[in-house]
């Protein structure tokens, strides 16, 4: 205020005032409300968990009135449980989607990263690239930045079922989404088997077999899964003995967890989640979390952190 020039703009009679002025002109003073810097990240999603018993119940209930020529897919988000969230965390997500006996939708692609991990199939396909890949349970098939894929399923008495996992947050605040259909002929489609974009459970099973746990007590048996055309997720299997306990971590990506086989719990600061299979759990960054296996149990993990990594945050911590 000594200063004559800054006297003149900003002549006021009390701090109130004087903070209007700087509103009133466009500006936010630095000095009012939540700043940006603080010692640690403050993270506004909560860990969470979602369950498959209860998914499926609701897609099957949902299947008699949504028709996916009209929704697109028919899929249900794990929304997280803070406030106003459409999204599992902040930069990942999953959804439970349904494919119904007989049922074919029209392909689309888009620039978000995704992937499926299927709960139940006899006989349901992934499109990719305008050829069918058939899908066995715990299978993974993914479907990168822009690939055309569709789904079907030739069952004519089972429903099909898995999850997606996308990177559509992250894709979304960046504002970079682009989308389109396309109609493709099933029924002349040629079958693809040996694609890299489909990741065979019998083949992670037996690979998962010649494993041994971390001597460090920091992982099970744990396989970082080959997956260069989706470099926004990192995924790994990880598989735990009979009551097998790992050390706790918080690091600065995000986490989540799919449960392929087996029960446990995985202990996110004060919260613990019971799983089993087809349930998922949602680790927000810098919470501490491990897991422990109550039988055998095998973990899909999907984390954001080679994109933490690559742009120099990543930290993590065990205290
Ligand atoms: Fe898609």
């Amino acid at each position: 205020m000594e200063n004559e020039k800054t006297g003149e703009v900003l002549r006021v009679a009390s701090d109130e005032e004087r903070d209007q002025a700087i509103i009133d002109a466009g500006f936010i003073p630095g000095w009012i409300g939540e700043g940006g810097l603080r010692p640690e990240p403050l993270h506004d999603f909560e860990p969470d968990t979602w369950n498959w018993e209860t998914g499926r119940a609701l897609l099957e209930a949902a299947a008699t009135s949504i028709n996916p020529r009209v929704a697109e897919r028919r899929n249900i988000r794990m929304a997280n449980s803070a406030a106003e969230k459409r999204t599992s965390l902040n930069s990942i997500h999953c959804s439970y989607q349904m494919v119904a006996p007989g049922e074919f939708a029209r392909a689309h692609r888009h620039t978000i990263n995704a992937g499926r991990f299927i709960l139940e199939s006899k006989g349901a396909f992934t499109t990719l690239e305008g050829k069918k890949i058939f899908m066995e349970p715990n299978d993974i098939i993914l479907t990168p930045n822009w690939l055309w894929h569709g789904l079907g399923n030739e069952n004519l008495e089972a429903p099909a079922f898995w999850i997606d996992f996308l990177d559509d947050p992250l894709v979304a605040a960046l504002k970079t989404i682009f989308f389109e259909v396309r109609d493709e002929d099933y029924k002349e489609m040629p079958i693809k088997e040996g694609s890299h974009h489909h990741i065979r459970w019998r083949d992670l099973d037996l690979q998962l077999e010649d494993l041994v746990p971390d001597p460090n007590g920091r992982y099970g048996k744990r396989l970082q899964l080959q997956t260069p055309s989706i470099p926004t997720m990192r995924l790994y299997i990880e598989r735990f003995d009979k009551h097998m306990t790992v050390n706790p971590v918080k690091s600065t990506a995000n986490h989540l967890f799919i449960c392929a086989e087996g029960s446990g719990t995985t202990k996110v600061e004060d919260k613990t989640f019971n799983w089993q299979r087809g349930d998922v759990i949602a680790v927000p960054s810098w919470k501490l979390f491990n897991h422990r296996a109550s039988i055998n149990a095998t973990l899909l993990e999907i984390t954001d952190q080679p994109v933490i990594e690559a742009l120099g945050w990543y930290r993590e911590t065990t205290v």
